[in-house]
């Protein structure tokens, strides 16, 4: 089997030229503001790709650009002052962050109703009870695909390879929700995974998001001959973006995202629509 390739940046696309249009409704352009610690290249890329899309989708877009020696403290109060800031839509923190920042401190003090990334334990605390009005991208991103090309994972079995609180967890509880999109049965995989392959040559879904080629890769016979291939992951190798697959899944997956060109710039549009999300609900 030759997997039938899913376009994200068409998905991608679609998506921003309606929030697009949704968005001039609104008496203000919404804006993002993205906090930037440090200056590592990949995060400046993923910051100017983002500032692009809100172009894009004529929304402003503000950078807060940080010290790498910023202390937590002096972090928490830059989101304090974009939370205190009505003109602001929605504030997103590029992560990673500098080891010595305690993460969750600075991320725990965002507005709920700015948080478009839904990394808030109020908002993680909502999309558990399905009652979230901002849900994060990726596992949104991931759903969107799927649902765009009628792949529904209701009734299937899926394995996801990642345990992350951004990715696999809200995900996992995405997939299990009771309607059409959901209904899934869902193994969560990681590093520890006993018979790890079993797991994912037996789902009829895999969604693999790791990122770490050195370490891992998704190959052709881990999965089964017509699974449903999603892959978030994704590194640099020799110069070359690359996807947690290999090219032979593409030999054996009935449908596949390419890397690049799949869930990346789906979840960057989300991020948009998460922006237009927030922007209408602090105008109610
Ligand atoms: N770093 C890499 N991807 C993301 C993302 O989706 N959100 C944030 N805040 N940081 C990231």
């Amino acid at each position: 089997m030759t997997a039938y390739m899913l376009d994200g940046t068409k998905i991608a696309r679609d998506i921003k030229s309606d929030v697009a249009t949704q968005a001039k409704e609104l008496e203000h352009a919404p804006q993002l503001a993205v906090i930037l610690v440090g200056d590592d290249p990949a995060s400046k890329i993923y910051v100017q790709k983002k500032q692009e899309a809100c172009d894009e989708c004529g929304f402003e877009s503000f950078v807060c650009y940080v010290s790498a020696i910023a202390t937590t403290e002096a972090l928490i109060d830059v989101v304090h002052r974009l939370n205190n800031n009505p003109e602001i839509s929605g504030i997103l923190v590029q992560l990673p962050l500098p080891s010595h920042i305690d993460k969750f401190a600075v991320l725990n003090e965002i507005d709920p109703a700015k948080d478009v990334d839904c990394f808030t334990p109020t908002n993680l605390g909502l999309l558990a009870q399905n009652r979230a009005i901002l849900e994060p991208c990726t596992p949104q991103a991931v759903i969107e695909i799927l649902k765009r090309y009628n792949l529904s994972p209701a009734g299937k079995r899926v394995a996801i390879v990642n345990r992350s609180l951004v990715v696999g967890q809200p995900l996992a509880t995405m997939l299990m929700r009771e309607n059409e999109w959901g209904n899934a049965t869902v193994t969560v995989c990681h590093d520890r995974t006993e018979n790890f392959q079993y797991h994912t040559a037996n789902a009829d879904f895999v969604i693999t998001a790791v990122g770490k080629p050195d370490v891992y890769r998704l190959r052709g016979n881990m999965i089964r001959g017509d699974a449903v291939v999603i892959d978030v992951g994704i590194s640099r190798m020799n110069g070359k973006i690359i996807g947690d697959a290999t090219e032979d899944v593409a030999d054996f997956a009935s449908y596949l995202t390419p890397c690049p060109g799949g869930v990346g710039p789906v979840t960057c549009a989300i991020l948009m629509r998460n922006t237009l999300i927030a922007a209408r609900s602090q105008l109610e």
